[in-house]
């Protein structure tokens, strides 16, 4: 069973999980209003207030997610052994003991770590907003936590906290800044959940005495004052709240007690995973993108750039800078954002191979970018690829094949063709819906106006020998409704 499937049936085995991936394989979320005991500001804000409030996450289409903690120590190796999955589940799938794993802590030491360098990492690929993991699964807070003494600042050597450090470089350079929380999986704290791996059994799957308690004190004395100090402590930051793997110790009552909080920072944008029937914001497809997005709600497609989320020594297996910005390029056709990781190592350090795609992605932002920040999805009904007859895909539907022609995004009259493959003569679709009054290449500084031959809706533009790019080349179209 490969890794992904093996994550996904880790998430389908638990018959502790409210929440699972099948809720992520595409389907259509579910748009029936509930009843929640704390209304969210979902429930209560109207049309307007709600596209108000998710204007700049919107238009912003590409951010940094970053995923770094203790986990970075082992780096995927554990007493000699190599775990298979993301790196930072290691604790969970190497079943290694709370002290065990604790003894960690006294090792990580990462001067090599630098907010600003980060953040102009992020600056420099385009990415208008950061979200870091503050508390992973592993129960390890990478900040300063008066709540539980097992974090970054109390329980090592570095003593800094990188989320105060990464919140005043955010501010500077004008990046936004989000946290990532996990309120209910927690293996180091005694009631904290954990989704079943290997041979861990039922009702906790928990691996080590140490872990047992009572899921509600875990609830009370760590996560929901942990949760509290992140929603304070930090500025104007955190913009957005990551919450992941919900699972049933996620009642209704016990996520309204988390929406109660969120609810005091009515600017605050959160995702699917909080648990509890609440719907959050955003979905949250993991490691793929839905073939047509999600008409009519806001999604974020969460992708590493190798194959783990917490640095592995040994993971190696990066994406190309095409793979990276023709995802970026398909999901903004298809109207969502792109959270895109990067893995920082038991220094600080983030991977070269990561700052290398960054960078280039970020170089075709910088002519480009206009064709993505601030669009919406394509006006074409062109199908962006194939259901195989034969091949299954995620949640057992029939598999997904991308065809990787062209895309197309939207602003106003304003439409982006990208082009990956470069047509011989000119650029043809069958049904444009508006009239085409005048088209140039993007990349081209001149904007030397290419020839339109449009008859009803059938529409060819004369393009030139050569495309302006190595992956995508962008055709813009000026448009009359
Ligand atoms: C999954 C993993 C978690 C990771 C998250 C990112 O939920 O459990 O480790 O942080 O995906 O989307």
């Amino acid at each position: 069973m490969n890794r992904i499937h093996r994550s996904i049936a880790t998430a389908l085995l638990l018959s502790s999980a409210s929440w699972s991936y099948a809720q992520l394989e595409g389907s259509k979320p579910d748009a029936t209003p509930v009843n929640h005991p704390v209304p969210a500001i979902q429930d209560t804000e109207t049309p307007a207030q709600h596209d108000a409030r998710m204007q700049w996450w919107r238009e912003a289409r590409f951010g940094m997610f970053i995923h770094w903690g203790l986990y970075s120590i082992p780096a995927g190796t554990w007493k000699g052994q190599r775990t298979t999955h993301i790196g930072e589940w290691i604790m969970n799938d190497l079943s290694i003991p709370v002290a065990d794993y604790k003894a960690f802590a006294p090792q990580f030491n990462p001067t090599g770590f630098s907010a600003h360098d980060i953040v102009a990492l992020a600056r420099s690929a385009g990415m208008k907003y950061i979200v870091i993991t503050a508390k992973h699964h592993d129960g390890f807070a990478m900040f300063d936590s008066k709540v539980d003494p097992f974090n970054i600042v109390a329980a090592t050597p570095f003593k800094r906290d990188p989320l105060r450090e990464l919140a005043e470089e955010c501010k500077k350079q004008g990046v936004k800044l989000g946290f990532y929380y996990s309120q209910d999986q927690d293996w180091t704290a005694p009631g904290g959940s954990a989704y079943k791996t290997g041979s861990h059994v039922g009702p906790t799957f928990h691996w080590d005495k140490a872990q047992d308690g009572d899921f509600d004190t875990y609830l009370h004395t760590k996560s929901i004052p942990q949760i509290k100090e992140l929603l304070t402590n930090y500025g104007d930051f955190p913009v957005v709240v990551w919450f992941d793997t919900p699972s049933k110790n996620m009642t209704p009552a016990r996520a309204a007690e988390i929406v109660a909080l969120l609810n005091q920072h009515p600017n605050l944008i959160w995702n699917n995973r909080l648990g509890g029937t609440y719907k959050g914001d955003t979905e949250t497809p993991e490691q793929f993108i839905p073939p047509q997005g999600y008409p009519g709600r806001d999604w974020e497609s969460c992708m590493t750039m190798n194959d783990t989320w917490g640095y592995k020594s040994f993971d190696t297996n990066f994406k190309s800078t095409e793979t990276l910005l023709r995802n970026l390029i398909d999901i903004a056709s298809k109207g969502g954002n792109y959270l895109l990781n990067i893995g920082p190592d038991s220094h600080g350090i983030v991977p070269a191979p990561e700052i290398e795609r960054l960078q280039q992605v970020g170089q075709w932002l910088k002519v480009n970018g206009e064709a993505i920040y601030g669009t919406t999805s394509t006006i074409f009904d062109v199908p962006t690829g194939t259901f195989s007859t034969t091949e299954k895909g995620r949640g057992n539907q029939p598999k997904f094949i991308p065809t990787w022609n062209w895309r197309s995004t939207t602003k106003a009259n304003k439409v982006y063709v990208e082009i990956f493959t470069w047509p011989n003569g000119s650029f043809h679709v069958d049904k444009m819906p508006r009239k085409v009054t005048s088209a140039y290449l993007l990349a081209d500084k001149t904007h030397k106006p290419l020839k339109v031959t449009q008859n009803g809706s059938s529409l060819d533009i004369e393009l030139p020998a050569k495309a302006l790019d190595p992956i995508a080349t962008v055709l813009v179209l000026n448009t009359s409704k």
